[in-house]
């Protein structure tokens, strides 16, 4: 049976004070939901989340991992950097950094690989842009950003991965895709994941991204693949946060 999963991307937002609000509000706020929860920062609001959020049940991770352990990466943070500030999880290959930063699936794989090898959670994104959707290439473009990952890692660290289907069109506009859109994706995905080890997939937890709210959360994690929430927006106040959280 796979736990349900909620993880709060704050993107490139937050400032220490306002993070204390709602890393309080949301913990003051939890109770035995049965979800697990993480929130995903900026790097250097790492140390204050291991400092605020050591011991309560709220995890916390990175947003970007680099391909390299150490050297003349400047402005790169290692997946070893985030295990100094106890991370949990780390953000592969988000669809920003794949549009801003021209991140390949290539690349998105490398990073994943580096996240294993420190003990990290990779959460590996993928998602089809509008032009695929309306091209009728979802399917083939999340399979290969998918496929991308699952040609390098071994097949025992299938297990050791989280799947985030962040379709673009859906990011940040409030066009949530439908329940059935996200869970055909998402079954499509668990048998790409199946393909490689089928044991293993049926673990692995799958989560929908774009524009998850309190008011659809739960219809969306009914269905049976959606094992829980990517979050950008509603991540950034508490009451939201939890809202999608009690959903589960
Ligand atoms: O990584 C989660 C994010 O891309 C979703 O953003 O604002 O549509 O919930 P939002």
């Amino acid at each position: 049976m796979r736990r349900k999963l909620v993880i709060g991307n704050w993107k490139m937002n937050g400032n220490r004070a306002a993070n204390s609000a709602l890393l309080s509000g949301i913990v003051a706020g939890l109770s035995d939901f049965g979800a697990e929860c993480a929130v995903c920062v900026p790097a250097p609001y790492l140390a204050q989340c291991q400092a605020e959020l050591q011991g309560t049940p709220v995890a916390w991770g990175g947003q970007d991992v680099s391909v390299h352990a150490s050297g003349a990466y400047t402005g790169e943070v290692s997946a070893g950097m985030l295990v100094d500030f106890a991370a949990r999880y780390v953000l592969c290959g988000h669809s920003e950094r794949r549009a801003y930063h021209k991140e390949s699936s290539e690349l998105v794989a490398h990073k994943t690989v580096a996240a294993l090898a420190a003990g990290l959670t990779p959460v590996v994104c993928v998602g089809e842009t509008p032009a695929q959707r309306e091209a009728g290439e979802t399917e083939a473009a999340i399979c290969g950003q998918l496929q991308a990952v699952l040609d390098l890692i071994s097949d025992d660290d299938v297990a050791r991965i989280v799947v985030a289907y962040e379709p673009v069109w859906a990011i940040g506009t409030g066009k949530t895709a439908t329940p059935q859109i996200a869970q055909d994706a998402h079954s499509f995905l668990r048998a790409r994941l199946a393909q490689k080890n089928a044991t293993a997939a049926a673990g692995v937890q799958i989560l929908y991204g774009g524009s998850m709210k309190p008011d659809n959360a739960r219809e969306l994690m009914a269905q049976a693949d959606i094992d829980g929430g990517l979050i950008g927006g509603a991540a950034l106040k508490a009451g939201d946060f939890l809202g999608i959280i009690q959903a589960v």
